[in-house]
């Protein structure tokens, strides 16, 4: 899938430099987070992006949901380049790429039912009935486990049930891709079972291209089709997921994976089928 797919985002040269330091006289320093990551991802896959701490993932993952402009680079999503930050066309875009970070608790409104808000999402991008808007956030709601939820507040849930709603508030307005950005990091390991499960699930039933950032190797070998390498704002290497973990091609990918626990295919296989069991 070289020739540019209109169905699935295409990033190329993407780079984002950030001012670090003011200088008197001269230009200021500037620091490249990301440094030329070219890729693709289509319509219904998942692309993990692992690497270690600083690597630049959240950034990439930031240019891809089009929060914040690439100094350079270009990115196509379904055939559309991205619109400038903050124009009408941009706003559109937006809505189609959905991001859901680490913390659900810094998203939600603390007053808010979880049911109001995820109407609110719809209703602030579409011009619906009240009546329509309370059914699909209803219905979006079940979709994620959380059908007898809606009227708690977020203190009323545990953290797995406040990144369901999060996710549900995300997924009610269609978008084609979903960025996960550590989303099951904070959580503990049972819970991050059912939430990537949940994810696998949401992914089949809604055809979406997800992309999975995590510095969690596991996680992301259970999730994705393809994975990124990120190393200090380089993608070292991408492949396929299975690939890329039998035969990794850079030492650094290697290093990475020598720090997954677990590391013999017996001890694996024990450990996906008990951290990932059901559904
Ligand atoms: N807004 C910003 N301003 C300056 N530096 C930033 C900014 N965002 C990220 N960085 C720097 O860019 C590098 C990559 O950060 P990040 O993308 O958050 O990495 P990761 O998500 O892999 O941990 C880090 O060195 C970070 O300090
Ligand atoms: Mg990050």
């Amino acid at each position: 899938m070289n020739a540019s797919p209109t169905k699935g985002l295409v990033a190329r040269n993407l780079v984002q430099t950030y001012a670090t330091g003011r200088r008197l006289f001269g230009p200021a320093e500037t620091f490249r987070a990301v440094d030329g990551a070219s890729f693709e991802i289509a319509e219904g896959e998942t692309l993990g992006i692992v690497g270690e701490s600083g690597s630049g993932k959240s950034t990439l993952g930031r240019m891809v949901a089009g929060i914040e402009a690439p100094t350079s680079g270009s990115i196509s999503f379904w055939g559309e380049t991205y619109a400038p930050v903050g124009s009408a066309a941009w706003r559109r875009q937006r809505r189609q790429v959905q991001v859901v970070f680490q913390n659900p608790a810094a998203v939600v409104d603390p007053r808010w039912t979880i049911h109001a808000q995820v109407r609110e999402a719809l209703t602030t991008h579409e011009n619906l009935s009240r009546s329509e808007a309370d059914d699909r956030a209803q219905d979006m709601l079940a979709l994620v486990g959380l059908g007898n939820m809606g009227q708690r507040l977020p203190h009323q849930l545990s953290g797995g049930q406040l990144q369901r709603a999060v996710i549900a508030r995300a997924l009610v307005l269609h978008p084609r891709l979903v960025i996960c950005d550590e989303a099951v990091s904070a959580l503990d390991v049972s819970v991050q079972a059912q939430i990537v499960n949940l994810l696998l699930e949401l992914r089949e039933r809604l055809k979406l291209s997800l992309m999975f950032i995590s510095h969690d190797l596991s996680v992301v070998r259970h999730i994705s089709h393809r994975v990124g390498v990120m190393h200090a704002g380089r993608l070292l290497e991408i492949g396929d997921a299975r690939t890329l973990f039998a035969a990794p091609r850079h030492d650094y990918t290697r290093r990475l994976l020598a720090a997954i626990p677990a590391d013999t295919p017996r001890q694996r296989r024990q450990r996906d089928l008990t951290t990932f069991a059901g559904s």
